[in-house]
C-alpha cells in the first residue's frame, strides 16, 4: 500500500481498484468537461498571503452548518451510485463522516437506501431529494427520509434534465454493470471489488426499486432519469415541497444571483453554490467564481454553501474565505471510497482537514469560522 497524503494520491488508487465504468462515471463532467476543468483550475488561481509572527496555537477548524456542530465545515455531498465504487459504500461513507464529525448527505440515486443507512448509523445525516413525475413516490421517500431522522432535506435543482456525459454513454453505465464482453474483461482485473460486491446484495438502487410505481429499468440510467425526473419543477413546487418536509432545507444547484435571490424568498435554510461538480451545464462558470457576488447578494440573508472543484484544504480556506459558511467534497471522498472503503473517506477527510490546518497557520489565522478575504490574493479578472 503505497503511503496516502493527498486527494490525488487516492484517485490513483481509486482507478486501480474499481471498475472502468463506475471510475468514468466520477471522474467526468459533462460535453466538453470545460466546467468540469475550470472548477479546479479557477481555485489554483487562487492564491494565498503568507503572514509571519501571529500567535498560531489554539487553532480551531470548529463550526457550524446549518446549526450543526461539526469538525470542520466540510460535508460529504449527495454522490449517486456510491455503493458502485465499493459494496455498501454509502453506508461506510456515512460511517467515516459520523466518526470524523461532518454531515453525511445520502443521495435518492444511492445504492443503499436510507433505512440501511439508518440501521448502520447513530447520528442523523442529511437527505438529497431528486423531484421525480410519480408525486406519491415524492411524497414516500420524504415520508421516509423523516422516519429514519434525517435532519435536512438537500434538494437538488440542477438535474431536472440530465447533462449529456459522454463518457457513460460509451460505458453503457448500469448498476449493476451490464455482462458485456468490454465490462467483462475488465471485471477480471477488479478481483477485490467483486469479491466484495460478491457479498453485499445492495446491488442497485436502494431507494427506489421496490418503492417507485412504473420504476421501468433502471439499469439504463440516462434514459431512465429522463422517464423519471419532474421537468416541471418550479419555485412554486419547490415552496409546497418545502412545506411536506417542514424541517431543515438546503437548496442545491443555485449558480445564479436571481435564483439565490429565489431561494431567500421561500425561506431556504441555506444554498448550496455548486455547478454538480461539472456535470450538468457545460460552459457554466466554475462555482468558486461565482461564489461572491452570491455572498453579496444574499449572504446576510441565508447560509451560502459551495461545492464542485474542492480536492484540498486549501481550496476549503478559499471558499471558506470568499464568504462560503460550508462546503461539500465529491469526487475528493468517491477516490477513498473506491481506493480503500471506509478508510479511504477517513483518509480524504484527515487530508483536507490537516491541510486546511496547516494552511490557516500560514497564512496567520487560527479560527476557521473568522476567515475573510484578507487572507486571499485573488487576481484582477476573478470575479
Ligand atoms: C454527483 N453529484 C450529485 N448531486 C446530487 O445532488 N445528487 C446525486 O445523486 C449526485 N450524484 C453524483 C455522482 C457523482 C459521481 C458525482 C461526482 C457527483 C454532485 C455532487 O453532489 C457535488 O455537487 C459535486 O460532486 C461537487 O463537485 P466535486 O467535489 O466532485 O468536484
Amino acid at each position: 500500500m503505497p503511503v496516502i497524503t493527498t486527494i490525488d494520491d487516492l484517485k490513483r488508487l481509486h482507478k486501480r481498484r474499481a471498475p472502468k465504468m463506475f471510475y468514468d462515471y466520477a471522474e467526468s463532467g459533462s460535453w466538453t468537461e470545460q466546467t468540469f476543468q475550470e472548477n479546479t483550475t479557477d481555485f489554483d488561481q487562487i492564491r494565498l498571503r503568507q503572514r509571519v509572527a501571529v500567535d498560531m496555537s489554539d487553532r480551531s477548524t470548529k463550526s457550524q452548518m446549518i446549526g450543526q456542530d461539526v469538525a470542520m465545515p466540510v460535508a460529504l455531498a449527495p454522490v449517486g451510485l456510491t455503493g458502485m465504487q465499493c459494496a455498501d459504500g454509502e453506508i461506510k461513507a456515512a460511517k467515516a463522516a459520523e466518526k470524523f464529525g461532518v454531515p453525511f448527505t445520502l443521495s435518492t440515486m444511492s445504492i443503499c437506501s436510507i433505512e440501511d443507512v439508518a440501521a448502520n448509523t447513530k447520528n442523523p445525516f442529511w437527505f438529497q431529494l431528486y423531484v421525480m413525475r410519480d408525486e406519491e413516490f415524492v411524497d414516500n421517500i420524504i415520508a421516509r427520509a423523516k422516519n429514519a431522522g434525517c435532519s435536512a432535506l438537500v434538494l437538488t435543482l440542477d438535474l431536472q434534465i440530465l447533462g449529456q456525459r459522454h463518457k457513460d454513454l460509451k460505458n453503457g453505465l448500469t448498476a449493476p454493470p451490464k455482462m458485456t464482453i468490454p465490462t467483462m474483461i475488465n471485471l477480471s482485473t477488479k478481483w477485490r471489488w467483486g469479491i466484495e460486491m460478491l457479498q453485499t446484495k445492495r446491488r442497485t438502487f436502494g431507494n427506489i426499486v421496490g418503492h417507485a410505481k412504473n420504476v421501468g429499468d433502471t439499469s439504463s440510467l440516462s434514459s431512465w432519469t429522463a422517464e423519471q425526473f419532474e421537468p416541471k419543477l418550479d419555485w412554486g413546487m419547490i415552496a409546497k415541497l418545502k412545506e411536506k418536509w417542514g424541517g431543515k432545507l438546503i437548496l442545491k444547484g443555485i449558480l445564479d444571483v436571481e435564483d439565490a435571490k429565489k431561494a431567500v424568498e421561500i425561506g431556504a435554510d441555506a444554498i448550496i453554490v455548486s455547478n454538480h461538480g461539472g456535470r450538468q451545464l457545460d460552459g457554466a462558470l466554475s462555482a468558486i467564481r461565482m461564489l461572491p457576488s452570491i455572498v453579496a447578494a444574499v449572504g446576510d440573508q441565508v447560509e451560502v454553501h459551495m461545492d464542485s472543484g474542492i480536492r484540498s484544504g486549501q481550496d476549503v480556506l478559499k471558499a471558506l474565505a470568499l464568504g462560503a459558511k460550508g462546503v461539500y467534497i465529491g469526487r475528493a471522498f468517491i477516490y477513498g471510497l473506491g481506493a480503500i472503503g471506509e478508510k479511504g473517506v477517513t483518509t480524504a477527510l484527515e487530508v483536507i482537514h490537516k491541510e486546511l490546518d496547516v494552511t490557516m497557520a500560514l497564512c496567520g489565522r487560527r479560527d476557521v469560522t473568522t476567515l475573510d478575504p484578507e487572507v486571499l490574493l485573488i487576481p484582477q479578472d476573478f470575479e
